[in-house]
């Protein structure tokens, strides 16, 4: 593990329950990503994908080895331990949203803030600044004129933004993105996969995206491959660009 590696996995197991018995979904993987990566993890249903996106989100833990994250080892956390450090660490883009439906867009954006505390550490001219950055996300994004509506009043395109606004609100290392393009059409996804890319490129926070979309592959710069819970390829496809910036 070098300076720049964020996240790191080493020999990371997990497998559910099924009746008596257990179903693998991931065996022995090992996975390493530097800052400003932009990965797909691409492989059939059923491969693990998004059991390996919920273990490095801290939603689960793996049944062996150990997953490295900035810096901190998750496997000796404490379940309120792995909150903040997913608060702190982690934006996630869920497949189906996940938006708060009574909450307005821009509450929806500001959560995060709140739940990982970001609001309460913060002073001065940096708690203005975060205090504003809800509303500025959502106008970067297209929808200064859907910050104070609520996800019913919206399309599935401008959900996906404001859930896209919530998972970098608050800057983290890493983007897990589930799925993130299934349930929009190609115009969209082209739009919403450009603003990653900006993201990306802006703050090197690392994305790691599963997809079945061909145009996500498009975007990335490396493309993981699971089969059967293990990783079965792991390609570079083009050259990472390190920003420099804090
Ligand atoms: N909550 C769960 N309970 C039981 N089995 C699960 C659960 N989640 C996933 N699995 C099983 O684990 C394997 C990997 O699933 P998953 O990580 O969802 O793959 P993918 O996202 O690539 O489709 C599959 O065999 C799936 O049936
Ligand atoms: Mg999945």
């Amino acid at each position: 593990m070098n300076d720049k590696t964020v996240l790191e996995l080493r020999g990371v197991s997990k497998s559910y329950p099924l009746g008596r018995l257990r179903v693998g979904a991931l065996n022995d993987v090992n996975l390493s990503v530097q800052r400003g990566e932009f990965v797909a993890l691409v492989g059939p249903s059923g491969s693990g994908k998004t059991t390996l996106l919920n273990l490095i989100g801290c939603l689960d833990l793996p049944d062996e080895g150990t997953i490295y994250l900035a810096g901190e080892e998750m496997q000796d956390a404490s379940k309120r331990q792995r909150a903040l450090i997913r608060g702190r660490h982690i934006g996630f883009i869920f497949q189906t949203f996940n938006l708060i439906p009574v909450l307005t867009a821009k509450e929806n954006v500001e959560y995060p803030l709140i739940l990982g505390g970001h609001y309460h550490r913060a002073k001065g001219s940096e708690l203005k600044e975060l205090r504003e950055r809800p509303a500025k996300l959502l106008t970067e994004l297209g929808l200064e004129e859907y910050i104070n509506r609520k996800p019913d009043d919206m399309s599935g395109g401008q959900r996906q933004r404001v859930a896209i606004a919530r998972s970098l609100v608050s800057k983290p290392d890493i983007v897990l993105a589930d799925e993130p393009t299934a349930n929009l059409d190609t115009k969209t996804s082209i739009e919403i996969m450009t603003l990653l890319l900006e993201f990306n490129r802006k703050h090197n926070s690392i994305f790691l995206l599963a997809t079945h979309d061909p145009l996500v592959l498009d975007f990335a710069r490396r493309v993981v491959t699971l089969v059967d819970g293990s990783v079965a390829k792991d390609e570079v496809t083009a050259e990472t660009e390190v920003a420099n910036v804090n």
